[in-house]
């Protein structure tokens, strides 16, 4: 199949490369020249195991353009896969969609099938095919499916690939059928449901996930007070069928651009409709009072944070990813600084974007470099790297060694074998 896929975000690249790999001929557009030119080199807009091999093996079947005319004519199928960042009171920035669904208005040329893979408010499928009416000079047919996307950076492919489930939201039944071809190969139970429903889909999953975390972080902060163990909690609860022990990870709290995004989306959407969403606000709020957790826990533990110098591993937002927008680390870090430490830090895969964001940190080459006259280590995204480190040469290194294990990757009474102060989440 012909296909365009516009915006080469994580989304739209993954989505471009995977399917160029299930055998389509796949053309990316985006409007950043830069982006484009690097990627006709080569040189890839984000850190996402397996991509850049992906994207060599498939190179025939795929080609990078910024000229949104000749991704849209030159395909039959069009995904629209381009960022929906939040606006300052949490409400969705719609205007790259609109502007593709202008885009696709003007230049389209004959019938097309157009897939939202952006994450929308619900009825957002209803304003992309009136944009694309109102742009049209000539008259030609098409339809507007919603494929909400479910793959998380860091194991971006595997999860196209291997999916748990493929959404497909339509108005029309043929139409449903032909974009289900499309993901045929991947052999995976495929649900043809109305657009409403599959754009709600999405905001209900993210925002269900994101409440899983906060509400463990809740045990975990009721764990510590009674002196319960939220790792055995969590794993023992979680092998009720009923409750499920994924996303149970107590710690920091969620950052990146989706969960945080989508559960204040789906705050605007209910608020809106005159509904007070409780529970997500909760969400929310339990998950900011993580982050000051985390502060309050190096207080604790060094009793004053005036002067001191902190050492900090772990910048993105999760392991395996360069990302650290909305990042655990970027407020606490912050908060640091405003409190006079000296901050080092290390991150694996993230220096390049958080040199960009953070000033007056000291970015560190190594591990041990951060822990070098350090009098605490703050451990905010869980590297393997972090886990394997050597505790012996690092508390030799320390000035005063303490630990306060934000993702709870050590083993707490090891640890204090070893000689450190740790303060880990939810279990003493
Ligand atoms: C999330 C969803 O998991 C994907 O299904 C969805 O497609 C994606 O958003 C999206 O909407 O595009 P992602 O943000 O890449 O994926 O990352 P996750 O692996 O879900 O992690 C999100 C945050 O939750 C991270 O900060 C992570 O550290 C935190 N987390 C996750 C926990 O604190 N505890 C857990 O048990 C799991």
């Amino acid at each position: 199949m012909k296909i365009g896929v516009v915006g080469v975000g994580y989304v739209g690249l993954v989505t471009g490369a995977c399917l160029a790999d299930l055998g389509n001929d796949i053309i990316c557009v985006d409007i950043d020249k830069k982006k484009i030119n690097n990627l006709k080199k080569g040189m890839l807009p984000i850190f996402e195991p397996g991509l850049e091999e992906l994207l060599k093996r498939n190179k025939k079947r795929i080609k990078f353009t910024s000229i949104l005319r000749e991704g849209i004519q030159k395909s039959d199928i069009i995904f629209i896969a381009v960022g929906t960042p939040p606006k300052e009171n949490g409400e969705a920035d719609l205007t790259f969609v609109k502007n593709v669904a202008k885009g696709i208005g003007k230049y389209i040329n004959g019938y097309k099938i157009i897939i939202d893979k952006s994450t929308v408010p619900v009825g957002m499928g209803d304003i992309i095919a009136s944009i694309i009416n109102s742009n049209m000079k000539k008259k030609y047919q098409f339809d507007v499916v919603s494929c909400p996307e479910f793959l998380r950076e860091g194991s971006a492919i595997h999860d196209f690939m291997n999916p748990d489930r493929i959404v497909i939201g339509i108005s029309k039944k043929e139409v449903g059928n032909k974009v289900a071809e499309i993901f045929k190969p991947l052999n995976t139970k495929i649900i043809i449901t109305d657009i409403r429903s599959a754009e709600m889909i999405k905001y209900a999953s993210n925002s269900f996930l994101a409440t899983k975390i906060s509400f463990i972080n809740e045990i975990a902060n009721i764990c510590e007070r009674v002196g319960a163990n939220v790792k055995v909690v969590a794993e023992v609860a979680g092998l009720d069928k009923r409750i499920g022990g994924l996303f149970l990870e107590a710690g920091a709290g969620f950052g990146g651009s989706c969960f945080p995004k989508d559960v204040s989306a789906l705050i605007n959407i209910a608020k809106h409709e005159d509904y007070e969403p409780l529970i997500l606000k909760a969400v929310m709020e339990t998950n900011k009072l993580q982050r000051k957790n985390i502060f309050n826990k190096i207080k604790q533990i060094l009793g004053t944070i005036e002067g001191r110098q902190i050492g900090v591993l772990g910048i993105a937002f999760k392991p395996n990813t360069d990302d650290i927008r909305d990042a655990v680390s970027i407020d606490i870090i912050n908060l640091l600084l405003q409190k006079g430490c000296n901050v080092k830090a290390f991150d694996p895969a993230a220096m390049e974007n958080a040199k960009k964001v953070l000033k007056g940190v000291h970015f560190c080459k190594d591990i041990y470099s951060v822990a070098e006259d350090s009098e605490c280590l703050v451990i905010l995204t869980e590297w393997n790297e972090f886990k394997e480190a050597d505790l012996n040469k690092i508390k030799k290194l320390m000035k005063n060694p303490a630990i306060v294990d934000g993702r709870n990757i050590y083993d707490p009474k090891f640890v204090k074998k070893l000689g450190f102060k740790y303060i880990g989440i939810g279990r003493n």
